[in-house]
């Protein structure tokens, strides 16, 4: 059984949670997810790692209440209990095991989008840690939906927000950003990291597509077993089916299908909104 220890709320329908997983958090990457079941007879959740403190043993989570199985977890407190949390899964980030001499030549931007800004953070922090300082643009809906704003500030060179109606920072969506950065502040990035919605990673590869800058992508389709086994997350990457839960998640954007893996991640849509209506009732 893993452990609540700490929960904050971090924007409406957004929070955070500390679990307490010591053999987790010993050899937890920036880049790796965990899948979480709440009881015996849970829906697995495949959550991206956002934090972890090998001392104390914990590792952070971010969740965004939204489908049934989401929101019954954010009625869980500190001292209750889920019953499984499996991890670390996946491959770690490219840069782990790039020499970090050549890392520091590189200029460095992140775009987080929404709850994508968690999965981000541990990155970011590791490259700061190691001497790498980044640019950082954290997108949201609005200023009350941007998160881990002074978390990510304490550890990266510049801080973007932007917002899609301009109550905080620039007011755009990320894209519209990375394009005023490049194209009218004079910035010049030799890679891109997007972790967001699919629809941003997307949009965000289309265009340094046209930029001609390198960018990773972290994707999160469904996931089953996390394994390998069951081919749940099974993407096309470079015209070559790949699993995310092993492969991944971080793949080259400019070689991803979207289309394909946002067709993939709807299929159980219809069955999603059955249960989170059962769940409200
Ligand atoms: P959101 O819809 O608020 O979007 C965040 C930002 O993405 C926006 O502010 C905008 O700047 C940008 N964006 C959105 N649509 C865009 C478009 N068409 N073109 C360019 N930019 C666009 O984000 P949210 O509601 O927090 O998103 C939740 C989604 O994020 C969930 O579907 C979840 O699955 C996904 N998510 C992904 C990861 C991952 O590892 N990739 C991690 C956590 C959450
Ligand atoms: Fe089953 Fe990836 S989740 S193969």
């Amino acid at each position: 059984m893993f452990k609540i220890v700490e929960k904050k709320v971090l924007a409406p329908s957004i929070f955070l949670m500390d679990i307490e997983a010591p053999r987790v958090a010993k050899s937890a990457q920036p880049g790796q997810f965990i899948i979480l079941r709440m009881d015996e007879k849970g829906e697995r959740l495949p959550l991206t790692i956002c934090d972890y403190d090998r001392e104390k043993g914990t590792v952070t989570i971010v969740v965004q209440a939204i489908g049934c199985s989401t929101r019954r977890m954010a009625d869980f407190n500190v001292g209750d209990y889920f019953a499984d949390f499996v991890g670390p899964l996946g491959r770690e980030s490219e840069f782990i095991h790039e020499n970090i001499e050549d890392v520091k030549k590189k200029k460095v931007l992140f775009v987080a989008g929404g709850v994508g800004t968690a999965p981000v953070y541990p990155q970011v922090k590791w490259l700061h840690e190691n001497g790498v300082d980044v640019d950082v643009i954290i997108g949201a809906k609005n200023k009350e939906m941007l998160i881990m704003e002074d978390e990510m500030k304490a550890v990266c060179a510049n801080l973007y927000p932007a917002t899609d109606d301009g109550s905080y920072g620039y007011k755009g969506l990320v894209t519209d950003l990375i394009k005023d950065l490049v194209q009218n502040q004079g910035k010049q990035y030799d890679e891109v990291i997007a972790i967001g919605p699919m629809i941003m990673m997307k949009f965000v590869c289309k265009l340094t597509e046209e930029l001609g800058i390198k960018t990773i992508v972290s994707l999160n389709p469904v996931m089953v077993d996390g394994t390998g086994m069951c081919g749940a997350c099974r993407v096309t990457v470079g015209g070559e089916t790949k699993f995310a839960c092993v492969d991944g998640p971080e793949f080259d954007g400019h070689t991803v299908d979207f289309d394909e893996a946002m067709k993939r991640q709807g299929l159980y849509k219809d069955e999603e909104c059955q249960k989170t209506e059962s769940y409200e009732k």
